[in-house]
């Protein structure tokens, strides 16, 4: 069990959606929390809401793609409070394109927020963990880091990376106390699909046909993803899957491993989005 009470919680991503939900869900069990984000208004408003609970809460507006400054929240963190206990990597976007559209800036875009802004935020905090002999790096992977969809190769390539690394990170940790969880949410009721990049991002209702069709497929939400997230923390569970889309997506990976995409993509439109294939969103 990864004791929480007390702890000291670092969230990433914390002004939204599955980060919010994951740092009130923290602040409920009785952790410490050190919530970051680009986004000061939604930062401050998650805040709040932690005060209410009545768990002490600091703030810091932090754009995990950018290395010197993750290192120096990372200092800060050591400098203020003593080092971190739990690190919850969950900041992140979506871009959709297909291959031959997708330009190497939106896919840099892509992989320095959700892949490298994950690396730097686990070596970051490793040491400080490795120091106290214990701790608990949580890295948000997705479904689609499991199996791949169309107009996703950017987010795709990020979100297996992801898992690809924390897998890697929980085989060097095994026998010490520093536990490593790979996080794999189905359809969460955010706004990651309102915030991507497209193709044609001046085209807002595509934008918004998009979005009100993931609304309408996403199934879970960040509160439950928050509760599920903070349960497999405190189980040290090394996977953790979000809602029945995704222990669905999961077998279907490993029952067709290479013809999933006959039964999930047949033309008439992605079964996640209810959209034509060019509509399709991020998970
Ligand atoms: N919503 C889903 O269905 C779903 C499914 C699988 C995985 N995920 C993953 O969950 C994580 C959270 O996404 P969400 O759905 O809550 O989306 P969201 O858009 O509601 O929240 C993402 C948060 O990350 C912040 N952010 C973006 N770029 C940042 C940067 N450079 N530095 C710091 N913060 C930054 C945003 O300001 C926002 O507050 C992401 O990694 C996403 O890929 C989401």
């Amino acid at each position: 069990m990864t004791e929480i009470k007390g702890k000291l919680a670092i969230v990433t991503g914390a002004a939204s959606g599955i980060g919010r939900g994951t740092a009130l869900e923290l602040a409920r069990r009785g952790a410490r929390l050190a919530i970051s984000d680009l986004d000061r208004a939604g930062l401050a408003e998650t805040a709040k809401r932690i005060e209410a609970i009545g768990a002490p809460v600091t703030t810091y507006l932090l754009d995990v793609a950018d290395r010197d400054a993750v290192y120096a929240f990372a200092q800060e963190i050591e400098t203020t409070h003593g080092g971190a206990d739990i690190v919850v990597n969950n900041a992140g976007v979506a871009q959709i394109a297909r291959v031959d559209e997708l330009t190497y800036e939106d896919f840099e875009w892509v992989m320095n927020i959700d892949f490298w802004g994950m690396v730097y935020g686990t070596k970051a905090f490793l040491p400080q963990m490795q120091a106290k002999g214990a701790g608990h790096i949580v890295n948000v992977s997705s479904v689609f880091g499991i199996i791949s969809v169309p107009t996703q190769a950017a987010y795709n390539s990020a979100k297996f990376a992801i898992r690809g690394f924390t897998e890697a990170l929980r085989h060097e940790m095994k026998g010490t106390q520093i536990k490593v969880s790979c996080v794999h949410p189905g359809g969460i009721k955010t706004n990651i699909v309102r915030n991507a990049r497209f193709l044609q991002s001046t085209q807002a209702t595509a934008r918004e046909d998009a979005a009100s069709g993931f609304d309408k497929l996403a199934m879970t939400t960040p509160e439950k993803a928050g509760r599920v997230i903070v349960n497999g923390i405190a189980k040290n569970k090394p996977r953790i899957l979000i809602g029945i889309d995704a222990k669905i997506i999961d077998w279907m990976q490993r029952l067709m491993p290479v013809s999933y995409g006959r039964i999930m993509f047949r033309g008439e439109g992605s079964p996640l989005t209810g959209q034509a294939d060019t509509g399709e969103t991020a998970q």
